[in-house]
């Protein structure tokens, strides 16, 4: 008989999809609600008197009022610029080559690469943050170093070794053969394995010639069942050098679209400044796309039109972009989220806000059926969020009219410390 935990506290639920449905009839919090976990599995969720009435033998862990919800997913960062977070002054070409590229040439170093990945995933663990889609370097030793620290934390990931072979300094270039070596190689070493998942990374068309986007998917025709992650229309500017760089494509995902690497499972980071046939092929490829918006804010890189693309039933993700995006934490990821959609016109509803950061991410992964939400079944990678972690906090949620109202204030202006504990796996990690 495997252990059984009964963690007692507010539960959150999903019944649908907030971004097409109103968030009253697909989001839930239940007050003295209960979420058993057997083994790494979460074998039931309902109410608190109920589970502890079937389930007498389960430890129980109480956690008062505190909010239990699925742990978050952070759906596109890049691990290796963990210790460049937060650097100065430069828009997103600049910015790469003046802060990015040198550091991630350091993690060229096998240890260096150990260090950083695992100081990355216990960062973001510490924000609450269970599983994370990253980019590595182009060193294939870099994407063994986060496999291999989410393997020895019990977390599911998905990662990939990043390739370019243009536009990027002397050592931080691979070539279309060899990228497509290294990649194929990594696949067969930890797609599937355990809790991970391999996601082909070219990093963007300025940095990938069409011989390497080639190369990439005829690797995904191959393996069909990898993720394929990359950047598309973050920055007016890396537009313009795309149409420079491919005279003859209609658009930026047309460079993407040309060699095959625009369906189901690919995950297209930023996507701010898409064309109306963008948006067209985005919504019937049913390729997702993510949202970073304090990376967007962080760079300048613009304010994305969450609303539209909502509506056209593109899934959507929500994400740090670590070092880009200025924070470590997906409750700061979603305050920056809200502001922008406030900038917008389109404030988006806490309920919202909870669902990107966990389920919605998760499908934009096509992890959704594993992760992401609190049902029977799922894997039980869990976050409990404190509702008034600190004075200016508490005073707030001492005075709110609902929870959302008090969850509210925690997105808004909640941290770490807001992260009571974690469970991966059906492990406390707290
Ligand atoms: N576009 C290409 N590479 C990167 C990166 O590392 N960060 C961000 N924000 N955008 C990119
Ligand atoms: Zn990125």
């Amino acid at each position: 008989m495997k252990t059984q935990t009964l963690l007692l506290g507010q539960t959150l639920r999903f019944t649908g999809n907030p971004l097409s449905d109103p968030w009253e009839e697909t989001v839930h919090i239940d007050s003295d609600g209960g979420v058993l976990i057997e083994g790494a599995q979460i074998k039931a969720v309902g109410r608190a008197d109920d589970l502890r009435k079937t389930h007498p033998q389960a430890t129980v862990q109480d956690y008062g009022d505190r909010l239990i919800c699925p742990g978050f997913v952070d759906a596109h960062v890049h691990y290796p610029q963990t210790a460049i977070i937060a650097s100065w002054g430069k828009r997103l070409i600049d910015w790469l080559n003046s802060y990015t590229f040198p550091e991630e040439m350091r993690l060229s170093d096998p240890a260096y690469a150990r260090d950083i990945a695992g100081r990355y995933l216990d960062l973001t663990l510490a924000n609450g943050t269970t599983t994370v889609c990253s980019f590595a370097t182009i060193a294939p030793t870099s994407v063994d170093a986060i496999f291999d620290a989410a393997a020895e934390r019990g977390q599911r990931i998905v990662a990939g070794k990043t390739c370019m072979d243009r536009n990027a300094p002397d050592g931080l270039r691979d070539t279309a053969q060899s990228a497509y070596d290294d990649s194929k190689k990594l696949i067969d070493r930890w797609h599937g394995k355990g809790r991970a998942t391999y996601a082909i990374t070219p990093r963007f068309t300025p940095t990938s010639t069409p011989e390497q986007l080639a190369a990439l998917g005829a690797l995904w025709t191959e393996r069909t069942d990898c993720l394929m992650q990359t950047h598309l229309s973050e920055q007016i500017d890396e537009i313009a050098w795309v149409q420079d760089l491919v005279p003859h494509a209609r658009d930026y995902l047309d460079t993407y679209e040309e060699h095959g690497l625009v369906r189901d499972r690919a995950v297209f980071g930023h996507a701010i400044h898409l064309t109306p046939r963008e948006i067209d092929r985005l919504a019937d490829s049913g390729a997702s796309v993510v949202h970073c918006p304090t990376s967007n804010t962080f760079i300048g890189s613009g304010l994305f039109d969450m609303a539209h693309i909502a509506a056209q039933q593109i899934p959507i993700g929500l994400a740090t972009d670590t070092g880009g995006g200025s924070s470590f934490s997906m409750l700061r990821t979603m305050a920056a989220a809200y502001e922008i959609g406030q900038l917008r016109g389109t404030p988006t509803h806490a309920a919202q806000l909870m669902w990107l950061a966990t389920a919605g991410s998760a499908r934009s992964l096509h992890l959704h059926e594993k992760i992401g939400t609190l049902a029977e079944g799922f894997e039980a990678d869990i976050t409990v969020l404190d509702l008034a972690s600190t004075p200016a906090i508490k005073q707030r949620s001492d005075n709110a009219h609902s929870i959302w109202d008090q969850l509210f204030a925690t997105i808004m202006m909640g941290d770490d410390r807001a992260i009571s504990d974690v469970w991966v796996n059906g492990v406390r990690r707290g």
